[in-house]
């Protein structure tokens, strides 16, 4: 049965194994000229869930604001039309999508740094507000990075954590042993030792084109959290 799926996935999306493999390590860590063309269709793809993201956030000036994972980054358009006078910090994994952040125009102040997926290299109490989008399926040690993002976060501090939920990712074709799945109970889990806590959950749902060109309504997640 796992096979004649596997099959009927190939098949349907007209891509090769290979092809696949090398799209989910590109999602995980962008490299190369691959790894910039990835980094457009990924923003044109998820701009909707990082624009709920960054709404979440309720932004006000003087804010300090980190966000991790955050591709080409082309969204600081879409915040500097709410708000001009925020500190905005990025960090990366991927040195092309860091240069790419790196190279995009805008008027806000900016700092992004790239670092080893796992330690935040700031200090404590850092930061007014933190996101991440699409990100969690490759954090190397999730436990870790959550208790680092409890960490810099100021007291009252808001996370916003978007995902696309463990169901409906489980379907997609290039989604393998580099992704790693989670599901409402299993945020629960990981941030019970931190002082994270959760104060809404939206389930939402939109129609994209996927990665490989496809029509689909997407099921995600957009988890807030405060610190206590
Ligand atoms: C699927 S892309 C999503 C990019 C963007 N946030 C979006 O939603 O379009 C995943 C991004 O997360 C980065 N990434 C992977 N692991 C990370 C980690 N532990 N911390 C920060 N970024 C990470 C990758 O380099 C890549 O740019």
């Amino acid at each position: 049965m796992h096979v004649l799926k596997e099959w009927f996935k190939l098949l349907f999306y007209r891509k090769s194994k290979t092809e696949i493999q090398s799209l989910e390590e590109q999602l995980s860590n962008p490299k190369g000229v691959e790894g910039i063309k990835l980094g457009h269709t990924m923003y044109a793809s998820n701009l909707g869930m990082i624009r709920s993201s960054i709404n979440r956030l309720n932004l006000k000036g003087n804010d300090v604001v980190l966000e991790l994972g955050h591709g080409n980054c082309h969204h600081l358009n879409y915040i500097e039309e709410k708000v001009q006078d925020i500190d905005f910090h990025g960090l990366e994994i991927s040195d092309v999508m860091h240069k790419e952040a790196k190279q995009f125009q805008s008027k806000l102040k900016i700092t992004f740094k790239l670092y080893d997926g796992t330690i935040i290299p700031y200090q404590d109490l850092y930061f007014d507000k933190l996101m991440t989008v699409n990100t969690i399926y490759f954090w190397e040690d999730p436990s870790k990075l959550l208790q680092e993002i409890d960490r810099v976060l100021k007291v009252k501090g808001v996370f916003v954590l978007t995902f696309v939920a463990k169901d409906f990712m489980k379907k997609l074709p290039f989604v393998g042993d580099r992704f790693a799945l989670y599901d409402i109970a299993n945020i629960e889990k990981l941030i019970e030792r931190t002082n994270l806590q959760i104060t809404k959950v939206e389930e939402k749902v939109e129609r994209v084109k996927n990665k490989l060109n496809v029509l689909v309504d997407r099921e995600y997640l957009i988890i807030k959290m405060i610190k206590n």
